[in-house]
C-alpha cells in the first residue's frame, strides 16, 4: 500500500492543525534525532535532512524574538535549505502594504515555507488561503506553508510542540497523566493559550491556574479546557497556591506580557508581578522532584523565576529551550517533505460544513391555509418571519429585531413585535410582518439563518401560507459584508484594511469562533 506524506506543504497556524497522532509522530522523530545528536553513536542519517538548496524557507518576524527565530534559523541550516529573513523594520509593510501582497511577492521568488511572528492574530490562517490562491493564479508547483511563530496573544504552536516534547521526556514518555501549574500572565500569554489543546497529549490532565484576576486565563480558554476533560483549579497568587497543599510537581511560568497590557494593568505591574514571582520561602512547599519550565525570555530585572534557581534541579527551562531546535528541525523536515512517509496515524478532524440548515416544511395539514393577520386585517401577500429567538428573554428579542431588519433591509410596510407563544405561554418569540414583500432569495435566507436561527419564514399569497421554511443554526457564517470579528488584534478586523473576509465556525450551541483569531461569539455579536 502506498502512503502519501501528509505533512508536506501543511500550515501550522494553531496546535490543533496537527492531530494527536501527528504530534506523537513528530515527537518520536525528535526523540530519535536527539538521541543521535547527543550520543553520536551513529552518523546522522541523511534521511533527517531536506538537503535541498532550492527549498526557500523565509523568516518574517514582525515582533522581536530570540529563541523562536534563532532555533528555526539553526534548524533551517541543519537542513541545508535556502534561508532568508525579511528585514521587517525596512519592508514595505511599513508603507501600508498588505500582508497578502508582501507574502505573495516572497512566494513568487520560489519560497515555500514561511515562519511568521506577528502582533496581529490569525495571520497564518489568512496567508494559508491567500498564498494558496496566489500559487494557483501563477501556476506555481508548490503551495506555500505558514508556520505560526506566535501571533499576538492567540497561539504559539511550535512552542507548544517543544513544551509537550519536554514534558513527555521528563515523564519518561508516559502519557497517562500530567499535573501542571500554569503560573504567570495567563491572559496575554500565547504559550499558555496553546496549552488548552496541546495538553491533550496526556490522557488525564490536571491544571492549576495561578494568576491574579487581571492576568487570569480567559473564560473561553477555561471552557475549552473543561471540554477537553481537564481538571482545573484557580489561585490568585503563588502564596495562595502553596498554602493550599496538593502542589503540582511541574510548574510552567510565563512572564508578564508588558507589551500587550493596557495602561491600567501596566500601572499595577509591580503588585501583579509579585503574585507570580517565585520566592526562596516557597522552596519548602514544592514537592521533591519538581521541575520548572519557562518559554523565556525572563525579564532581567524582574524575573518570575529568579536567577538563584538556575543551578537547582528545578531548572528544566534550559533543556526545554534547547529542545526547541530539535523539534523545529523535525517540523521543517515534515512540512518540507523529507520525513513523514512512514506516518500511519489519523489526520486532524476536518470541520463538517455539510449540515443542511434550511428545511422546507410540508404544508399539507401543517399550516397550509393558515392566515397571518396584521392587527385585524389578514395579510394577502408578503412574508412573515416567525419564531425569532423563541425562548429567549423578551428584552433580548426586542433588542435583536432592529438588527435583523437592518441586515436584511426589511424596511417598508409592516410591523414587528415580541409575543407570547400560543402553545407555551411565558415563552417569548419575535415576529416580523412584511406585507407586499417578495419572497427572500437564497442568499437572504442564509443570512436570516445566521442572524435568527430557529425562525420560520412564511410566504403568503392570496391570504394563505404557500411556503414555509424553517432555518436551523448554520455550521459557519461567511460571505456577508455585515459580519466582522470584534477583536481589534484580529487580521480580519476591518480597521486593518487587510481585505480578509470575516468567517465564523460554529463550535457548539449558539457559539461561533472567528476562523482567524478564534475569538468566541454568540451569533448575535458578529453583526456590524
Ligand atoms: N519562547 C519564545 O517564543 O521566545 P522568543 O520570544 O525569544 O522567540
Amino acid at each position: 500500500m502506498a502512503y502519501n506524506n501528509c505533512f508536506r506543504g501543511r500550515t501550522l497556524a494553531v496546535i490543533n492543525d496537527f492531530s494527536l497522532d501527528e504530534r506523537l509522530f513528530l515527537f518520536e522523530k525528535a526523540r530519535e534525532l536527539k538521541r543521535l545528536l547527543t550520543t553520536g553513536e551513529t552518523a546522522l542519517p541523511d534521511s533527517f535532512r531536506l538537503s535541498d538548496r532550492d527549498l526557500g524557507v523565509y523568516e518574517v518576524f514582525l515582533e522581536d524574538s530570540t529563541r523562536t527565530k534563532e532555533s528555526f534559523r539553526n534548524a533551517a541550516e541543519f537542513h541545508r535549505v535556502k534561508l532568508s529573513e525579511l528585514d521587517t523594520g525596512h519592508s514595505s509593510i511599513n508603507k501600508k502594504e498588505s500582508y497578502a501582497d508582501t507574502f505573495n511577492n516572497l512566494i513568487g521568488y520560489d519560497n515555500s515555507i514561511f515562519i511568521v511572528r506577528s502582533k496581529l492574530e490569525g495571520v497564518c490562517r489568512w496567508l494559508e488561503s491567500a498564498g494558496s490562491e496566489y500559487a494557483k493564479r501563477n501556476g506555481l508547483q508548490r503551495a506555500p506553508s505558514f508556520i505560526n511563530a506566535g501571533d499576538g496573544k492567540h497561539e504559539h504552536p511550535t512552542q507548544e510542540l517543544l513544551d509537550e516534547f519536554t514534558f513527555l521526556e521528563d515523564n519518561g514518555w508516559n502519557r497517562t497523566k500530567l499535573h501542571i501549574a500554569l503560573v504567570g500572565d495567563l491572559f496575554h500569554g500565547r504559550t499558555v493559550h496553546s496549552k488548552v489543546d496541546g495538553l491533550t497529549v496526556f490522557e488525564h490532565v490536571s491544571v492549576d491556574l495561578v494568576a491574579p484576576r487581571e492576568l487570569a486565563m480567559p473564560a473561553d480558554c477555561i471552557s475549552r479546557m473543561k471540554e477537553n476533560g481537564f481538571t482545573l483549579r484557580e489561585f490568585d497568587s503563588i502564596d495562595s497556591y502553596v498554602s493550599g497543599g496538593d502542589v503540582a510537581a511541574k510548574w510552567y511560568f510565563t512572564r508578564p506580557q508588558l507589551e500587550r497590557m493596557g495602561e491600567d494593568i501596566l500601572k499595577r505591574q509591580d503588585e501583579l508581578r509579585a503574585c507570580i514571582t517565585f520566592k526562596r520561602k516557597y522552596l519548602s512547599a514544592v514537592p521533591e522532584g519538581t521541575f520548572f519550565y519557562h518559554p523565556l525570555p525572563r525579564h532581567k530585572e524582574h524575573p518570575t523565576i529568579p536567577a538563584f534557581l538556575d543551578s537547582t534541579p528545578l531548572n528544566h527551562w534550559e533543556r526545554q529551550s534547547a529542545n526547541g531546535r530539535i523539534v523545529r528541525i523535525i517540523l521543517l523536515g515534515l512540512i518540507g517533505g523529507s520525513l513523514g512517509d512512514t506516518f500511519r496515524g489519523s489526520p486532524p478532524e476536518q470541520p463538517d460544513f455539510s449540515d443542511d440548515f434550511i428545511e422546507e416544511i410540508e404544508l399539507s395539514g401543517n399550516g397550509s391555509g393558515k392566515e397571518y393577520a396584521e392587527g385585524v386585517k389578514p395579510i394577502s401577500k408578503g412574508i412573515v418571519i416567525d419564531h425569532i429567538l423563541r425562548g429567549e428573554q423578551e428584552k433580548e428579542i426586542r433588542d435583536h429585531l432592529p438588527q435583523i431588519i437592518k441586515v436584511l433591509k426589511l424596511y417598508g410596510k409592516g410591523g414587528e413585535w415580541v409575543s407570547d407563544s400560543r402553545d407555551n405561554p411565558g415563552i417569548h418569540k419575535g415576529i416580523i410582518f412584511r406585507p407586499g414583500h417578495p419572497p427572500l432569495d437564497e442568499r437572504d435566507i442564509k443570512k436570516l439563518a445566521a442572524i435568527a436561527p430557529g425562525c420560520t419564514i412564511n410566504v403568503i399569497d392570496q391570504k394563505r401560507v404557500v411556503k414555509k421554511v424553517r432555518l436551523k443554526i448554520p455550521p459557519r457564517i461567511y460571505g456577508f459584508n455585515e459580519i466582522s470579528c470584534k477583536n481589534k488584534n484580529c487580521i480580519s478586523h476591518p480597521d486593518h484594511f487587510e481585505g480578509v473576509p470575516a468567517e465564523f465556525y460554529r463550535i457548539r450551541g449558539d457559539r461561533f469562533i472567528c476562523k482567524y483569531c478564534e475569538t468566541m461569539y454568540c451569533f448575535k455579536e458578529i453583526w456590524t
